[in-house]
C-alpha cells in the first residue's frame, strides 16, 4: 500500500517534466502505469501531448486514459521518456525488464533526448544486480544462449550465475514478449561491472536486448509515501 503510494508519487513529480506539445516516451510497469493515468488526466484538462507506448499493455492503458498516442514508426525522436525501474544505482544505471518490455522500452529511452525514471525509494540499490538481470532472447536455440548468458555472468565477476528461463504462472507455459522472443532471469547477486556485463551479453548470438540500462537516464525520481526525491 505505502509502495503503491510511493510510485504514484513519483509519477505525480514527473508530470512537471512534461511540456505542452511533447512527443512522450510512455514506460511499463505499475509505477509507469500511475503515469500514465495521471498524464490522461493532464490531457483532459487540455495537455496536448502524443505518447509512444513501450508495450501493448501500456498502449491499451494509454488508450482507455485518453492519451493520444503515435507509432514508434511515425517519430524521428522522442522529448521525454518516463519509464520505471527495477533497481536503479548512484550513477542512474538500470536493471529494467520485470515486466517483460526491457526491449521496447530501451528503444524508446535510447531514441529520447531526455528519459526521467520513476520508482518507489526501495528501488535505489548500492550496487545492482540483486533483482535477476531480464535477458530477451530469441526462442531459436535459447538454452545454448542461456548457458553463454550464465557464462557472461561468470566473467563479468558477478556474484551468481543461475539463468532461468521465465515461466508465466498462469500458463505455466514460457513467457513470450510483445516482440515474440523468450526472457531469461539472470541471478547475478551482484553486478560489480554493469559497462562489461553490458558488453559480454550484447556479444552473444542469441541475445536480442538485456535489462541493463547505462548512460540513458537523466533524471531519476524516488517517490516516498510522502512527496518524492528527485535526484538529477
Ligand atoms: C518493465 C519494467 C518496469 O519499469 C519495472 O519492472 C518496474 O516495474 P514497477 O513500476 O511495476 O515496479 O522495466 O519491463
Amino acid at each position: 500500500m505505502t509502495e503503491d503510494l510511493s510510485k504514484f508519487n513519483a509519477a505525480q513529480a514527473a508530470l512537471e517534466y512534461v511540456k505542452d506539445g511533447m512527443v512522450v516516451g510512455l514506460g511499463t510497469g505499475s509505477t509507469s502505469a500511475h503515469f500514465v493515468r495521471q498524464l490522461g488526466e493532464r490531457v483532459r484538462q487540455g495537455l496536448r501531448v502524443k505518447g509512444v507506448p513501450t508495450s501493448e499493455a501500456t498502449r491499451n492503458l494509454a488508450e482507455q486514459v485518453g492519451v493520444p498516442l503515435l507509432e514508434i514508426s511515425q517519430v524521428t525522436a522522442i522529448d521525454l521518456d518516463v519509464d520505471g525501474a527495477d533497481e536503479v544505482d548512484s550513477a542512474f544505471r538500470l536493471i529494467k525488464g520485470g515486466g517483460g518490455a526491457l526491449l521496447r522500452e530501451k528503444i524508446v529511452a535510447a531514441a529520447s533526448k531526455r528519459m526521467v525514471v520513476i520508482a518507489d525509494e526501495s528501488k535505489w540499490v548500492e550496487t545492482l544486480g540483486a533483482f535477476p538481470l531480464p535477458v530477451e532472447v530469441t526462442r531459436f536455440g535459447f538454452a545454448l544462449t542461456q548457458t553463454r548468458v550464465g557464462e557472461a555472468l561468470r566473467t563479468s565477476g558477478c556474484a551468481g550465475g543461475e539463468v532461468v528461463l521465465r515461466i508465466s504462472g498462469k500458463a505455466n507455459e514460457p513467457v513470450i514478449t510483445d516482440g515474440g522472443n523468450y526472457i531469461l532471469d539472470a541471478h547475478a547477486e551482484r553486478i560489480p561491472d554493469p559497462e562489461a556485463l553490458a558488453v559480454a551479453l550484447k556479444n552473444i548470438a542469441g541475445v536480442v536486448e538485456h535489462g541493463l540500462f547505462i548512460g540513458l537516464s537523466q533524471v531519476v525520481i524516488l517517490g516516498k509515501a510522502k512527496g518524492a526525491d528527485v535526484k538529477q
